[in-house]
Formats: structure tokens, sequence, C-alpha cells
């Protein structure tokens, strides 16, 4: 029979501080085929993670089908917007939620996997994180500033994860990140320079996948994932009316679940995707391939 099988492997999944996003489900579904986790967590969010694990507050989600609870091998401090430590300004690293948790920069993450488990111990990388600022402002309103925190925080993160990560990956290894149409198509309300991270994200991802294919024969995909009512896409507002409108619209009418896309990372990771690389992956129920809106008055109707 053939099975996603990642038994003996280990995935790191950057973006993960809470039960409701990509990241859990993809860490969830990669536990689920064998594979070892360990998380990456924004050390604004860090504390109130652990606590939710701690507590007892996510176990539900994290019940497994064999009963066990999902278990994050170390769970490491991770702002990816800094490459090393020595470029996080002063306030940031004297602040109460970043002083504690040591180097919390993109090196300091490979060094600690490093200590932690050897000289190459990845196979799975994912990127599911993002940050725009100015998020709520059209394009046309948003400082350069802005601008260039989303594609810092949204896009070059994920640069900078492969060149320091690539290195420590075993033969096979898989680099994967989550972006969204908005980089495409017009999306109003998806602002602050949200649109042209995705875009640079998306492209990166077929440069990477070439440079980092021939350096060290690993893959770099994307997927392209409708909307989910995660804690970041809440921060956009408006989630509820596009879960709704994509229901309405798209090819299949049931909302998209984040295991759908975390089976899809899976399958990605796993043997079974050893040909794809440089893609981006549509999972938004066919959303993508729609010219029109169902109701526009094109007398559009499911076909009997
Ligand atoms: N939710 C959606 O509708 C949707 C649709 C398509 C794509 N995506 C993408 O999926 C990915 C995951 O987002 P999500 O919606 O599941 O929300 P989420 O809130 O679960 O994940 C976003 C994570 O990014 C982390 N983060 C923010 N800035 C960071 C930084 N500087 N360093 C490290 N971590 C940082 C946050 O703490 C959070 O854990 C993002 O790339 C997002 O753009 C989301």
């Amino acid at each position: 029979m053939l099975s996603i099988d990642l038994k003996g492997k280990r995935a790191l999944v950057a973006g993960v501080a809470d039960d409701g996003g990509y990241g859990f489900a993809i860490a969830k579904a990669l536990a689920e085929a064998g594979a070892t986790v360990c998380a990456g967590t924004w050390p604004p969010a860090l504390n109130i993670f652990l606590n939710l694990l701690e507590r007892g507050k996510i176990d539900a989600a994290r019940r497994m089908p064999d009963d066990s609870l999902l278990q994050f091998e170390k769970i490491y401090p991770l702002d990816a917007v800094f490459d090393t430590l020595a470029e996080a300004p002063e306030d940031i690293r004297g602040n109460k939620r970043y002083k504690d948790v040591g180097d919390f920069s993109i090196a300091g993450l490979a060094q600690r996997l490093v200590q932690d488990f050897g000289a190459r111990p990845l196979d799975i990388v994912v990127h599911s994180l993002a940050n725009g600022p100015e998020v709520k402002k059209p394009l046309l309103e948003t400082t350069r500033a802005g601008y260039l925190a989303a594609v810092s925080a949204s896009a070059y993160s994920l640069v900078s994860l492969v060149a320091r990560l690539g290195p420590l990956t075993r033969p096979g290894g898989s680099f994967l990140s989550l972006t969204y149409m908005a980089s495409e198509r017009v999306v109003p309300g998806y602002g602050g320079g949200m649109s042209s991270a995705k875009a640079a994200l998306e492209s990166d991802t077929r440069t990477l996948a070439f440079e980092a294919g021939r350096k060290y024969g690993l893959r770099v995909n994307t997927i392209s994932a409708g909307p989910l009512a995660s804690r970041a896409a809440s921060a956009i507002g408006k989630i509820a009316q596009m879960v709704e409108y994509y229901a309405a619209n798209a090819p299949l009418t049931e909302p998209l679940t984040a295991r759908e896309v975390g089976t899809t990372a899976a399958f990605l990771a796993s043997p079974l995707g050893s040909g794809i690389t440089g893609t981006t992956i549509y999972v938004d129920k066919g959303y993508h391939a729609m010219g029109a809106a169902v109701d526009a008055g094109l007398g559009a109707r499911a076909p009997s």
C-alpha cells in the first residue's frame, strides 16, 4: 500500500504559537506520518504557547489517531526578521519577551539545532509565518517602512532559512512555505505590502529550488492556501467574509480545513513528492481557477 511515511525524519515548523493556524496542522500531519517535529515560535507568542501546552488547553487539537498527544521535540524561540542576534536592536534584545530566551535569530536557531541533534539534524523545514504591520492599509497608503517590514518578515525570512538550514538538511530534504493568491490577483484588504511579499515568496521559491537543489539536493515548494480564520488572518479583519466568499464561489463549497493543507504538506515533504520542486501548489478548494463570482449574473449554476 502506498502511504506517506516520514518515520526517522525530523521536521522544523517555523510559525507555530497555537492550534489555530496552518503551522500547527502541518506539524500534526507530519507527526501522524511518523516525523518528529520541532517548532520555531515568535518570542512575543512563546510564553502564551508554552502555557497553552502546559495547561492542556489545546490537548483536543493535539490528540493523535493513536490517542497520544502531539509532542514537539523542541520549541525554539525564533524571530525570523533577524539573521543574527547582532542585527537585533537593543530595544528588542532588552524587551521582556526576548531577553531571557537566548539567541532567537535564524543563525541562532541553526546553531541550537546542531548543538541539540548534530551536524545534519533536519529533513523537513516548514515556513508558516508572515507579518505585515500595515496589512490593513491599502498599498497606496503603505509606508516604505511598512512595506519593507512585510517583505522582510514574510519573504526574506524564507531565503534566510534556506541559506542557514539548507546545509543542515539530510539528503532528500524538503522546504515548504505558505503563500496566498493575493500575490497574483487583486484581493482588496490584503494590504501593507503583504501581496508584494507573497509575490516575492513565490518567485523566490522557484529561484531557491534551483539554487538549493543544485547546492544541497533539496526541494523548495509553496502551498497557496485558501482563507482560514487563524490568529494571523483574524488580525487582517474580514476573514469570516473571505471564508464565506470562497465557500460560495469555489468549485468545492465545503470550507477549507487546516488539515487539508497539513496533509498536502506531509505528501510534499515525503519521498512521494520527490519529483516536485519550485512549485506553487493550490490548496484552496479550487478557488484559484475561477474567473467570475458564481452570483455575478452570468448564468453560472452547478451542472445537473
Ligand atoms: N490564514 C489564511 O487565511 C492564510 C491563507 C494563505 C496563506 N496563509 C499563510 O499561512 C502562514 C501561516 O499563517 P496562519 O494564517 O496559519 O496564522 P498563524 O497565526 O497560525 O501563523 C503565523 C505565525 O507567524 C508568527 N510570526 C509572525 N512574525 C514572526 C517573526 N518575525 N518571526 C517568527 N514568527 C513570526 C506568529 O507568531 C504566528 O505563529 C502565513 O505565511 C500566512 O500568510 C494564511
